[in-house]
């Protein structure tokens, strides 16, 4: 087995976010209980008011805005690059009857005005996946240029105590259809890095692709949106959303931060 990590595509995330997506990662991101309970979550760190615009940046398929619109709010608004997503989070509004809007966009440089939001969310672990560190921060930074004085924001990475003494180097889990995910994952000073091999049982071999985020510890993620410009910086460690304590990959155990503008 070799020690160095693969190679990844700078971009990887360009690509990868598509329907093997939803079926590779169905057990956390199609987990309605889970969705819930992180939803639960959100709304009561960040004190959400049903009235409030918000974002949900880097929302996939929106399921955290689709839970959020069951519950009554009636401004939220995903932005993510991924058209297959958007477009599953659409058909589901639609079915739903939700008033969800999907906008597609590169979250270090969005469509919108400055100040239009109340707060920002960026879930499950969507952060963390530029080439650079100044990636990173310019999608810190568009946060907070969107949101109005006073705005919130909520974030969720790894947890990066979690992934490097307890996530297993190697897994493999069944997913919906007839899937295998086979994940050989590496650790380096900065990051995860990860090879995936999806294998269908009629189909062979689906996907074989290699992915990263970058590992942020609590001090490391204070100093980054401090920098950018955010205040009231709290980091909350050791969160386990899932009902089902079972090895979920990177996202078993998070570490959750709120910041105001
Ligand atoms: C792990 S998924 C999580 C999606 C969603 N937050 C959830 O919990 O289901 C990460 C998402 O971030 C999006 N993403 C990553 N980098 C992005 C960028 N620079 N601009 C827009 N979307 C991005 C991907 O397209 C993907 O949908």
């Amino acid at each position: 087995m070799t020690q160095s990590p693969p190679p990844v595509p700078p971009d990887w995330w360009r690509s990868i976010f598509d329907e093997v997506y939803l079926q590779t990662d169905a057990r956390s991101i199609l987990d309605e209980d889970l969705t819930r309970a992180e939803v639960d979550a959100v709304i009561q760190a960040l004190d959400l008011g049903r009235e409030e615009a918000i974002l949900d940046l880097c929302g996939g398929q929106g399921r955290h805005a689709l839970e959020m619109a069951r519950r009554g709010y009636g401004r939220v608004l995903v932005l993510d690059f991924s058209q297959p997503l958007l477009a599953w989070g659409r058909s589901q509004a639609l079915r739903e009857g939700r008033a969800v809007a999907f906008v597609r966009g590169d979250a270090r440089s969005l469509p919108f005005g400055g100040g239009n939001f109340q707060a920002v969310l960026c879930l499950a672990n969507s952060f963390g996946y530029g080439a650079t560190r100044g990636d990173d921060r310019q999608i810190l930074q568009e946060a907070h240029r969107l949101l109005q004085p006073g705005g919130r924001l909520f974030l969720e990475v790894a947890d990066p105590g979690y992934v490097r003494a307890e996530l297993p180097l190697q897994s493999w889990h069944e997913a919906p259809g007839d899937l295998v995910v086979c994940r050989r994952r590496w650790l380096t000073p900065d990051h995860l890095v990860c090879r995936e091999m999806v294998l269908s049982r009629q189909r062979g071999l689906v996907r074989d692709c290699t992915y990263q985020m970058r590992l942020y510890e609590p001090e490391d993620l204070k100093a980054s949106l401090a920098e950018v410009g955010f205040a009231r910086v709290s980091v909350s460690q050791g969160r386990e959303p899932h009902s089902r304590p079972r090895e979920r990959g990177a996202l078993s155990r998070r570490l959750a931060v709120t910041a105001w503008k």
